[in-house]
């Protein structure tokens, strides 16, 4: 009674209550559930509990989802056996492990391993424990393919499909179109809850430049996604067209009339500078010569720039 008093007031009052309180937690933290992962076609070993001293051992029993009899061992030699387990499945004797291979999807569910040791007359069970199975079947890669429907200058209609198959359980589909996700609309078929799925989604989209689509499926914690470039098609090129042409008419009229200029300007030079100098030059008969005709060439200039 001396210890009580250190306990908190409600278990004083109650010491029965104190008792299932650590009851409860030790036993919740046994019942703790195993969990294996298996792919179909791959082996896996279920776990059971400690091991147990086979001179000990009455019976061990590896049930699943508490009603079907996978195996059944009587001092060390198995008595039962389930026909769909049967030359997939072995027990360890020593650690009394549960080995199945190749794995099936039928075989996904909780399996319990029941241990019994003989005590005079009866027999008493010193181990009932679960191991959860999940089995999965990897789905294909998925495959993305994109139908065009309607195009025009702005924006291609498109209607964009994802496929996988063969794969367990039944998956989600996820999808980013530049990274900004997007939602599939997604259907799946399956002969089966217990087979394997095949899933499809589509999408409408209006690209209006090019895009990259990745669809995911997801299954138990695993993952397959493909990328897809969607192309902005028929890029129309008219409207792109006036703006140079303009330019370049601009510049070539621009570079006619400098041209012009230039001409007009070398014809016009050379009267002026020899009128210039005819002035000194008086004396030579040559130079006056040149004079009496320079007017004339101007003359013919003029008319042409006046035409
Ligand atoms: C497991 O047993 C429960 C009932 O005990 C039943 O409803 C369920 O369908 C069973 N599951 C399988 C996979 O057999
Ligand atoms: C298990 O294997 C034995 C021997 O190889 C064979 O005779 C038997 O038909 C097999 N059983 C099944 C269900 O495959
Ligand atoms: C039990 O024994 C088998 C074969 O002897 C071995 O492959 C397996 O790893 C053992 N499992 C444990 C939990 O010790
Ligand atoms: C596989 O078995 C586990 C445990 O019974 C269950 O929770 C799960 O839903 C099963 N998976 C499928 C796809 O039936
Ligand atoms: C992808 O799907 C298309 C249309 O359904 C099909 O023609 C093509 O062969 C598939 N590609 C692959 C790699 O499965
Ligand atoms: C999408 O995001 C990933 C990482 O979040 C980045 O590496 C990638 O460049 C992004 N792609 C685009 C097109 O933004
Ligand atoms: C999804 O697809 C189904 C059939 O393929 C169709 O009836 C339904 O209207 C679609 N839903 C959306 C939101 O596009
Ligand atoms: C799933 O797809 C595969 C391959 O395309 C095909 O052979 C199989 O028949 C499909 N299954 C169902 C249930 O539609
Ligand atoms: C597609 O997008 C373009 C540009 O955003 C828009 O002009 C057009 O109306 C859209 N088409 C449809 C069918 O929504």
């Amino acid at each position: 009674m001396a210890g009580l008093p250190a306990a908190p007031p409600a278990l004083r009052r109650w010491p029965g209550l104190g008792l299932c309180l650590l009851l409860c937690l030790s036993s919740g933290y046994v019942l703790e559930k195993k969990v294996v992962q298996s792919k179909v076609g791959e082996e896996v070993i279920l776990p059971c509990c400690h091991e147990v001293p086979s001179s000990e051992l009455h019976r061990v029993y590896w049930q699943k989802n508490t009603t079907e009899v996978v195996l059944a061992y009587a001092e060390g030699r198995m008595i039962s056996k389930h026909e769909r387990y049967e030359n997939r499945t072995k027990m360890d004797t020593r650690n009394l492990t549960l080995w199945i291979s190749p794995v099936e999807i039928l075989d996904n569910g909780t399996y319990q391993c029941v241990v019994q040791r003989k005590r005079s007359q009866n027999s008493v069970v010193v181990c009932d424990e679960s191991v959860t199975l999940f089995v999965t079947a990897d789905f294909s890669r998925p495959n993305i393919t994109a139908e065009v429907s309607a195009n025009s200058c702005e924006s291609t209609e498109m209607v964009v499909r994802c496929s996988s198959h063969g794969g367990f359980p039944k998956p989600r589909m996820s999808g980013a179109l530049n990274n900004i996700s997007v939602v599939w609309n997604v259907s799946w078929v399956s002969e089966s809850t217990f087979s394997p799925y095949n899933v499809t989604g589509s999408l409408w989209l209006n690209v209006t430049r090019d895009a990259s689509i990745t669809c995911s499926v997801e299954y138990n914690g695993f993952a397959k996604s493909s990328s897809l470039l969607l192309k902005k098609t028929n890029d129309c090129i008219v409207p792109t067209v006036p703006p140079p042409y303009n330019v370049i008419t601009a510049s070539s009229i621009i570079i006619i009339i400098f041209l012009l200029a230039v001409t007009l300007a070398a014809r016009y030079l050379p009267r002026h500078v020899c009128s210039h100098c005819c002035k000194p030059q008086d004396s030579a008969e040559e130079g006056v010569k040149e004079c009496k005709k320079s007017p004339v060439s101007s003359k013919v200039s003029s008319e042409t720039s006046s035409v």
